[in-house]
């Protein structure tokens, strides 16, 4: 036997594994977490032979749903899943995270102002942020998805002052792969023959789909987006009006928001922190837009192109940004700095 092999067994000659570790979904009673939390569970974003306690939180009159979610977790019969605990107490929820993954938030009703909704989801985020803050590992990777994302990451995060603000990201990888696909389904190739496609900013209807960057794959080769798609018109045009909207066309269509498609964009954003991104590519997330080469204002979560490895991030910088991007990219952070200025005033209250 080789001493590889006699180290990876215990003194019970069984295989050793890894420690679980501890990751929690926030509204994990709702539509994206009943389509999130199998591939989580079955390995799909930490990693085929990473053993996983599952904390299950949302709010006290979801507790008899979140039961059922729990049985049908169980009925998977999935190796990889060591225990899975339903809560609506964050001290429960937070205690010794590696991962958090914020989905709950407060939905906008009919007829609620835009200024009650941020209201209402500061109280949410400073709350779940103070409690990060307290209960958390050091070390936890904060993703959040509950709209709207960005300054709601950011209340988070400036409600967590002892976790580093690089640890708290917000989605956007759902609209980077919305303009992926587009792009591939135009060119007519498969989706992963399109790569560096860029969200800039908010994770809204002002977001930026940048395609100046972009490579396809095209018989083999690989060209410029603008070269292989040869309709520019469409791609300043159409194609971002198209991703921009998605969100709501979705919702008009299905009379429900984005939850498949959300779900696999949040397991392809956690997997590329936990295991890094390939080489010469990037993505789309997020991130605290401090020391940013782009002029964005600092104080800011703003969705960037993104390179990851060892769980860092750094924004990809020096791509030459023309007149027509700019003024996108700036549109978008002045939405984001009139949201954060909003929140932030109700934070202070
Ligand atoms: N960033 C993105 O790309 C993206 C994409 C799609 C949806 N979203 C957002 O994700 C959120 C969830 O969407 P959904 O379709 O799953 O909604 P949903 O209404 O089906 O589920 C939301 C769940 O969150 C729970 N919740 C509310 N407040 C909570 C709190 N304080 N703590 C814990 N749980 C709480 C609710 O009880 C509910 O079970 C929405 O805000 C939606 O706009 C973001």
């Amino acid at each position: 036997m080789s001493t590889a092999r006699v180290k990876s067994r215990t003194k019970h000659n069984v295989p050793s594994e890894a420690e679980p570790i501890r990751v929690v979904v926030t509204g994990a009673a709702g539509q994206i977490a009943y389509s999130l939390l199998y591939s989580i569970a079955k390995g799909d974003v930490f990693g085929k032979d990473q053993p996983i306690i599952l904390v299950l939180l949302d709010i006290p009159p979801m507790l008899p749903v979140l039961d059922g979610v729990v049985m049908e977790l169980q009925d998977c019969a999935l190796p990889l899943l060591r225990e899975v605990i339903p809560t609506d107490k964050v001290e429960v929820g937070f205690k010794d995270l590696d991962a958090a993954i914020l989905v709950g938030s407060m939905p906008r009703k009919e007829g609620m102002e835009r200024k009650d909704l941020l209201k209402a989801n500061v109280a949410i985020f400073k709350a779940q942020g103070a409690a990060l803050d307290k209960y958390a590992k050091k070390t936890v990777k904060v993703l959040v998805v509950g709209n709207p994302a960005n300054t709601n990451c950011l209340i988070a995060s400036k409600s967590a002052p002892s976790i580093p603000k690089e640890n708290f990201s917000c989605l956007t990888r759902l609209d980077h792969n919305r303009a992926s696909s587009q792009v591939a389904i135009r060119c007519g190739v498969p989706a992963d023959n399109v790569k560096n496609v860029i969200i800039w900013g908010n994770h809204s209807s002002t977001q930026y789909p940048d395609v100046h960057h972009a490579k396809v794959t095209v018989q083999g080769s690989e060209v410029a987006a603008y070269d292989a798609v040869k309709d520019d018109a469409w791609l300043k045009g159409e194609f971002i009006s198209t991703v921009q909207l998605r969100g709501a066309a979705v919702i008009k269509a299905r009379k429900l928001s984005s939850a498949m498609s959300a779900a696999k964009a949040i397991c392809d954003h956690m997997r590329d922190i936990w295991f890094g991104t390939k080489e010469g590519e990037f993505i789309s997330m997020g991130v605290y837009a401090g020391g940013n080469s782009y002029g964005i204002p600092e104080d800011l979560i703003y969705s960037f192109p993104i390179q990851l490895k060892n769980k860092g991030w750094k924004v990809v910088d020096g791509l030459p940004i023309n007149d027509f991007s700019r003024a996108k990219m700036e549109a978008t952070a002045a939405e984001l700095v009139d949201e954060r200025d909003t929140a932030m005033a109700f934070l202070s209250q």
